[in-house]
């Protein structure tokens, strides 16, 4: 794939976000939820595409399970820490790393590994795509007919960041999902243009070359990490938000901090 202008918003970022999200009890149980999903939608040893891999958690995950990965983002500050993780693994067999920039992905030549049985990301990676009809026309041409999509989101409505924020009288930071297109700052560092399309909205971009299966709701009770605090010194809360989260996941999605889109790929489109 070809060359992706540097620095990316995301390199900053990349050495402390593990210890700032994943590694997070709570970045903990909201990936727990994705996995799930996941684990019902891949069919044993798929070939996953997977965009915006960030520090390679879920690439870790997926190889471990065995299924084979390209794991793709345009930040190389995220692909070295996520290439380090799957090398400490031992399971760099299973994983190849490209750098690939979604908002230029209709200009990239197609990955010799394609077609993939299924295109995965998750946590906010579409988010930094302001119109995602292009990527899904490219996306189709990667993924074999049948194959899978699941896509996690940023909704435009999260009851946690209204509340939380709203709470603290910070305004503008509880009402930022409106004004969606405005720069972001991504840890005191560089910022990036943040877009919060809703489930209906996405899946409409998205046609004719995905049809939507399900959406779920992935942190609609239980809260961001921003508001650790809430479950601080309370055992066992974080456990029964989850309960709760996973048991109302099919109504929940419209006030979750992100949704899980899980789309098939149509197979014919007509032209
Ligand atoms: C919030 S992080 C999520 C990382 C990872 N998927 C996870 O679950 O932890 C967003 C990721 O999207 C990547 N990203 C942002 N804009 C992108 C773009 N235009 N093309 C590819 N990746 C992008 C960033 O570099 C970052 O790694």
């Amino acid at each position: 794939m070809t060359h992706v202008p540097t620095p990316a918003p995301f390199d900053d970022a990349a050495e402390e976000y593990d210890q700032r999200f994943t590694a997070t009890e709570i970045g903990r149980v909201l990936r727990r939820s994705v996995w799930r999903h996941l684990d019902e939608a891949l069919a044993p040893g798929s070939k996953v595409l997977e965009l915006g891999c960030g520090t390679g958690e879920d690439a870790l995950w997926l190889a471990g399970r065995g299924h084979r990965v390209l794991a793709t983002d345009a930040s190389t500050a995220m692909l070295d820490q996520a290439r380090r993780k799957i090398e400490g693994a031992d399971l760099l067999d299973r994983v190849r790393f490209e750098r690939l920039d979604l908002t230029a992905i209709a200009s990239q030549p197609d990955p010799p590994d394609a077609p993939f049985d299924a295109v995965f990301s998750n946590f906010g990676v579409l988010n930094c795509v302001e119109d995602c009809h292009d990527l899904a026309r490219v996306l189709h041409r990667w993924i074999r007919p049948g194959g899978r999509a699941v896509f996690v989101v940023m909704g435009p409505r999260c009851l946690w960041e209204l509340g939380w924020y709203g709470l603290h009288l910070r305004l503008p930071t509880a009402t930022r999902r409106w004004r969606g297109g405005r720069p972001v700052t991504i840890d005191q560092g560089h910022s990036l243009r943040v877009w919060y399309p809703g489930p209906a909205r996405l899946k409409h971009r998205l046609r004719p070359w995905f049809e939507a299966r399900q959406t779920l709701g992935i942190g609609a009770l239980v809260p961001p990490t921003y508001a650790a605090a809430v479950i601080r010194n309370r055992p066992g809360l974080l456990r029964r938000l989850d309960e709760l989260d996973r048991r109302w996941a099919h109504r929940l999605s419209g006030i979750a901090d992100h949704y899980l889109l899980s789309l098939e790929r149509v197979d014919h489109v007509a032209s």
